[in-house]
C-alpha cells in the first residue's frame, strides 16, 4: 500500500467548501438528522455513495461532442450495445436511465414465475421493487459473513446450502445474484459460488439474475483471491461471470464510471421484446432508454476503462488503505476489506446503544457533525420496517458505510477521514445518544425518513 498512488492527474477541479462544527450542528438539525437532505456544498467528504458521483475521464468528456442525439437509431446506441454485448456476451441489450429501472422492467416480467425472490443479499431498490410487484424476498448470505473475525476471501457468496433447501420447497421466480454484495460488506461473489448457483438454478429451472453494477470489481477479487485466475485478464473473468447468468442488469453509475445510466440484458428474443415494451412506457425508445447519446458514449467508454488494472488496483487498494487505518485506529471493521467501501460496525462501535435507538443511524449524524464527513447507514433504518400493529422488525447488522465515490479522493482526503474518525472516537464516542425516528415513509425509508436524538 505503500505505493498508493493515483494512476492518473488532476485536469479539471471543484473546491470544498469548509464548515464550523457549529454551523454544522445547525444544518444537521435542519435536515432532521437525514444525511440525504444536507446540501453538497456543506459536505468536506463526500461518501455517501459511489453512484454517479465519480469522476470522468478526458476521453469520457470528449466524447460527449460526437454523441448523436437521434431519437430512433443514434450511432451512440450503437456502440454502447456493441460494448456491452462484447463485455458481458449478452445478445439483447435495453439501456435505462439508472438501475433501479433496469431491474424493475426485469422483474414485471417474472411475476407469475414464483412467489420468492432469492439472494445473496439484494440491493435496497432491488428489494422495494420486488416487494412492490409482491415477491417475497429471501437474502441467504453464506454463514462466513457473520463470522466477523474469520477472513474469507469471498464473503459476499451465497449459501449454497440454504439455496438449494429454498429452491426444493419453495415456489422461487428468480434468484439474484448481487456482484460484489453491496448490503453485505461489498464483499465478492467468487466464481465458484457463481458457477454452483448456475448449475441449483439449471437443476430447479430457476433462471440466474447477476445484479452486476460492480462487475469489475468483483472480477478483480477473483483475480487476486481465486486459485486459477491470476493470469486471466479482468475482461475474461467478467466474460465467464457472464456466462452463467440468463440476465442482468447493471446501474452504469457504478462500474460504468458514468453520471447515469443502466441496462439490462437477456438472452430471449421473446423476453427481450417484452422488456422494450415496457421500457416505450417509461424510459423511452430502445435505442436511448431514458438516455441521452452522450450519456450512451460516456457509458461504452466507461465500461472499457473501468477493466484497467491500474484502475482497478488503485481503487480496491484505496479501500484497503482506508480500511487499514481505521483497523489501527481501534475501529470494528469488516474484514476482510470489500469493493467499494469500508463498512464500520456501528453495533460493536456504540456498544451503548440498543438496536431500537438506531446506532447506525447516530453514527452517521455523529460523524458528519465532528468532521463534515457524509456516510450511510446500513442497518435498520435502510431495511428495517414498521409492521401494521407497530412492531418494529430490526436488520442483521447495523453498519455505516464509508463509500469511495471513483477517481475523486487521494490518499490525503482518505487520510482526513481516517485521522477526523480516530479522533472522535477517542474523544466523544461515550457521548453519542441514540436516534429516534420521528418520521418515515413506506418504501426505502432511509431517503426521506426525519429523526431527533433521543
Ligand atoms: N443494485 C445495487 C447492488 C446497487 O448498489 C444499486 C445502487 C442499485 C442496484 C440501483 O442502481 O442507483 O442506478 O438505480 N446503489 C447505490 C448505492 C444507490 O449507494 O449503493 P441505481
Amino acid at each position: 500500500m505503500e505505493n498508493l498512488i493515483e494512476p492518473y492527474k488532476i485536469k479539471s477541479l471543484e473546491p470544498i467548501y469548509w464548515t464550523s462544527r457549529e454551523e454544522r450542528k445547525e444544518i444537521l438539525k435542519k435536515a432532521h438528522l437525514n444525511l440525504f437532505f444536507i446540501s453538497s456544498k456543506n459536505v468536506i467528504i463526500d461518501l455517501l455513495t459511489d453512484s454517479g458521483t465519480g469522476a470522468m475521464s478526458a476521453n469520457q468528456w470528449a466524447s460527449l461532442m460526437n454523441a448523436d442525439e437521434s431519437y430512433a437509431g443514434s450511432k451512440s446506441f450503437d456502440l454502447f450495445e456493441q460494448t456491452v454485448q462484447e463485455i458481458t456476451g449478452f445478445k439483447h441489450v435495453i439501456p435505462t436511465h439508472q438501475g433501479r429501472s433496469a431491474e424493475r422492467i426485469l422483474l414485471s416480467q417474472f411475476k407469475q414465475n414464483g412467489e420468492y425472490i432469492v439472494s445473496n443479499t439484494l440491493f435496497d431498490t432491488t428489494r422495494a421493487n420486488s416487494e412492490d410487484y409482491g415477491f417475497k424476498v429471501l437474502d441467504i448470505p453464506c454463514p462466513e459473513f457473520f463470522k466477523d473475525d474469520e477472513v474469507h476471501p469471498f464473503k459476499g457468496n451465497i449459501d449454497l446450502i440454504a439455496l438449494e433447501k429454498t429452491l426444493k420447497e419453495k415456489s422461487v421466480a428468480l434468484v439474484i445474484l448481487t456482484i460484489t454484495n453491496n448490503s453485505a460488506g461489498a464483499q465478492p461473489v467468487s466464481l465458484e459460488n457463481i458457477k454452483e448457483t448456475k448449475k441449483l438454478c439449471q437443476k430447479y429451472f430457476v433462471p440466474l439474475c447477476l445484479d452486476a453494477c460492480r462487475f469489475s470489481e468483483n472480477a478483480w477479487f477473483i483475480k487476486k483471491r481465486e486459485s486459477g485466475f491470476s493470469k486471466k485478464t479482468i475482461k475474461e473473468i467478467v466474460k465467464t461471470s457472464f456466462d452463467c447468468a440468463d440476465l442482468t442488469f447493471v446501474s452504469a453509475k457504478k462500474d460504468g464510471l458514468s453520471h447515469i445510466g443502466g441496462f439490462l440484458c437477456v438472452r430471449e428474443s421473446t423476453l427481450s421484446e417484452n422488456c422494450k415494451n415496457r421500457l416505450i412506457l417509461t424510459e423511452g425508445f430502445p435505442t436511448y432508454g431514458g438516455l441521452a447519446g452522450r450519456d450512451l458514449e460516456a457509458v461504452a467508454l466507461g465500461l472499457r476503462e473501468v477493466l484497467e488494472e491500474s484502475y482497478l488496483k488503485h481503487r480496491i487498494d484505496s479501500t484497503a488503505y482506508l480500511h487499514q487505518q481505521l483497523l489501527e485506529g481501534g475501529f470494528p471493521v469488516l474484514s476482510p476489506p470489500g469493493g467499494h467501501a469500508v463498512y464500520i460496525d456501528a453495533k460493536k462501535l456504540l456498544a451503548h446503544l440498543p438496536v431500537s435507538s438506531y446506532p447506525g443511524q447516530a453514527l452517521v449524524s455523529s460523524l458528519y457533525e465532528y468532521a463534515g464527513i457524509r456516510t450511510c447507514e446500513i442497518g435498520s433504518v435502510m431495511f428495517g420496517k414498521t409492521l401494521e400493529n407497530g412492531k418494529e422488525i430490526y436488520h442483521n447488522k447495523e453498519l455505516v458505510r464509508l463509500c469511495l465515490p471513483r477517481r475523486v479522493y487521494t490518499k490525503s482526503h482518505l487520510n482526513y477521514v481516517s485521522n477526523s474518525l480516530i479522533s472522535f472516537k477517542e474523544k466523544e464516542l461515550d457521548k453519542i445518544r441514540g436516534i429516534k425516528i420521528v418520521k418515515s415513509s413506506p418504501f426505502l425509508r432511509h431517503f426521506s425518513s426525519h429523526f431527533d436524538w433521543i
